[in-house]
């Protein structure tokens, strides 16, 4: 008995010792890391043994311990080591057939070396787990993170031997009214390690995240935060920027913090026509970080959007997260690229990266094409809007948002919510997360996708109390699809807020190579007059300042099931899921360049 209780002891004192989930560390690809990317070992625990079985025996381990039997007799209903793999980053519903509709928990697991340095420290970074990902290293828990499309790290220095180590992962997908997104949405539950898992190499005292931005009234300055990961004051950072011929040493104050302004002339400004970066060094005792920064203000007056003083007119498209095959949850510079190749011969310039942030490498890669971004967390529909813990999820995704691509010149929207039904726990909700937004972040422009709520015949008027607290009023309307109305061109619009419009979602379904009448629905030709009707509508907004239509490429959903139609595919997307353009495609480009 008595060694029974010892092991129970040592094992409650080994889950006990977690690292703490840190705030985020800033610009991470640049830094010291070993990648963890490749082959996983997997085990799909529908009933969660693994987990709540080690809960309800004490003296069962789960199966984050990675047991193997010692003697002949022991038992372990688990083995790691022989269980199948999966390429990660990726997503288990396009990797093993039997997982396409799976939602519920999977154990992920990975060895590696690392060789311990004295005045090293190790942080262990996920680019994103869908939905729910307890993290275990060497058997000891580090910490749970919920949230599926925002990056999250751990200091693991102390769990780390030198030599020989292993990483589990348990990844939950389940659905959860009090999740963020919640029960509902249009888009395929894709769960897994979606995103890359990093062995982050940092100095004891090191650079957690900073920010460089053009301040907005005056061109001549560049505002310049950092904070590092302690509270060390007097450490020297050096900010360089050579071909500005800027090079200035700041001391970090009793909060580990710098706020200092930079004197800068002869700057070339970031835009879509010239998207303009500069390498920046920062350099601290032990660490020398880089990163490619553009400089430009956005703001809006009255109802003009302005890019670097002047207005601007956004072509967008919006976009789901997927790779341009049909291959399940895009990440990486080539998936961008590709995606990214459509949204140009659009006559893009802008893109809303629907509903959720996407990976870091779609926005530093429009960031380089000069593509500006919206970006959005999932505040997605029916949200349960008095629940304190969805609250915090969703501030705690609008933080790891805005903390990660703070330094993006391209990103110049911040979207706290799509579709939410008005109500005024709602309004409570969303008003707190825009003054969130506001707080972490004056440099940017706050929006949502609002709905329309009244109509009459041929006339539309936008009305949401969310207005006074957004920069740019922006809704989704579907005439011509969900609102019979076969010639939109005659409706108008009135939208009584004194700030810039833009329509975040317009369009309507095609099956690619499906022909027929104008009327015929899932036809080609459905879609491509619905465009024209709509464009030539749109023409008529009073203070329109863009429109990112849905949506560039079909995308699977498990709410579209019309057989040999949908199957399972949103067939909105002006190019097929097998990568060929419909014929609306060509409305919006032939559109697009009368909007330049
Ligand atoms: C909604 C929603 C999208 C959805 C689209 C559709 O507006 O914002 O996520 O996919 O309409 O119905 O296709």
């Amino acid at each position: 008995m008595k060694k029974q209780i010892l092991t129970l002891m040592l094992l409650a004192a080994a889950v006990s010792l977690h690292a703490d989930e840190l705030p985020l560390l800033g610009n991470v690809f640049n830094r010291q890391h070993t990648s963890l990317n490749g082959e996983w070992n997997y085990i799909v625990d529908v009933q969660e043994t693994g987990y709540y079985g080690y809960r309800l025996d004490k003296l069962r381990n789960g199966f984050f311990i990675n047991a193997k039997p010692q003697r002949p007799e022991d038992l372990v209903e688990y083995d790691f080591d022989k269980a199948d793999k999966m390429t990660i980053p990726s997503d288990w519903n396009t990797r093993d057939e039997r997982l396409f509709f799976y939602e519920g928990t999977v154990w992920f697991k990975r060895s590696f070396t690392h060789h311990k340095q004295p005045g090293h420290r190790a942080l262990l970074y996920f680019g994103a787990v869908n939905y729910e990902a307890v993290v275990y290293v060497n058997g000891r828990e580090v910490g749970t993170h919920v949230g599926g499309f925002t990056p999250f790290n751990y200091d693991v220095t102390n769990l780390l031997r030198d030599g020989e180590n292993f990483v589990i992962v348990k990844v939950d997908n389940k659905r959860r009214a009090e999740n963020v997104p919640t029960l509902i949405f249009d888009w395929w539950n894709y769960g897994g390690i979606t995103r890359d898992v990093l062995l982050v190499d940092v100095p004891e005292t090191y650079i957690q995240n900073y920010k460089l931005s053009l301040d907005r009234t005056n061109r001549k300055q560049i505002n310049f935060s950092l904070q590092l990961n302690s509270k060390t004051a007097g450490q020297a950072v050096t900010v360089s920027i050579p071909e500005l011929k800027i090079k200035q040493t700041f001391t970090t104050d009793a909060d580990g913090h710098v706020g200092a302004t930079l004197k800068v002339k002869n700057l070339q400004l970031w835009s879509p026509d010239n998207p303009k970066l500069y390498n920046v060094e920062l350099t601290l005792a032990n660490e020398t970080l880089t990163d490619a920064i553009g400089f430009r203000t956005i703001e809006t007056r009255g109802k003009q959007l302005l890019l670097n003083g002047e207005p601007i007119f956004l072509r967008g498209i919006s976009m789901h997260e997927e790779k341009p095959n049909g291959g399940g949850r895009a990440n990486g510079t080539e998936d961008a690229r590709k995606l990214l190749t459509w949204v140009k011969e659009l006559g893009c310039n802008f893109v809303r990266l629907a509903h959720y942030p996407h990976n870091e490498h779609m926005v530093r890669e429009a960031e380089r094409q000069g593509i500006l971004v919206w970006s959005e967390i999932p505040v997605y529909w029916t949200i349960a809007w008095t629940n304190e813990q969805t609250a915090a999820n969703a501030a705690g995704q609008l933080t790891a948002m805005i903390h990660r691509d703070q330094n993006r010149a391209n990103v110049i929207i911040w979207s706290i919510a799509n579709e939410t039904p008005h109500s005024q726990q709602r309004d409570a909700f969303l008003s707190r997360l825009a003054g969130k937004a506001r707080e972490l972040d004056d440099t940017r422009l706050i929006s949502m996708a609002m709905e329309v709520t009244s109509a009459s015949n041929y006339h539309n008027r936008l009305q949401d109390n969310m207005n006074q607290y957004v920069d740019i009023i922006s809704f989704n309307q579907y005439i011509g699809w969900y609102r019979d109305v076969n010639d939109a061109a005659k409706m108008t619009w009135e939208v009584p807020y004194d700030k810039p419009v833009i329509v975040s979602e317009f369009g309507g379904g095609a099956k690619a190579g499906m022909h027929g009448e104008t009327n015929q629905r899932w036809t080609e030709e459905f879609q491509e007059n619905l465009y024209r009707e709509n464009t030539a509508m749109l023409d008529k907004i009073e203070g329109l300042a863009g429109t990112t239509p849905w949506i560039l490429k079909d995308f699977r959903s498990p709410r579209r099931l019309l057989n040999g139609v949908q199957d399972y595919y949103n067939r909105k997307g002006l190019v097929s899921d097998g990568g060929e353009k419909k014929k609306a495609f060509y409305v919006l480009q032939e559109w697009y360049k009368s909007k330049k």
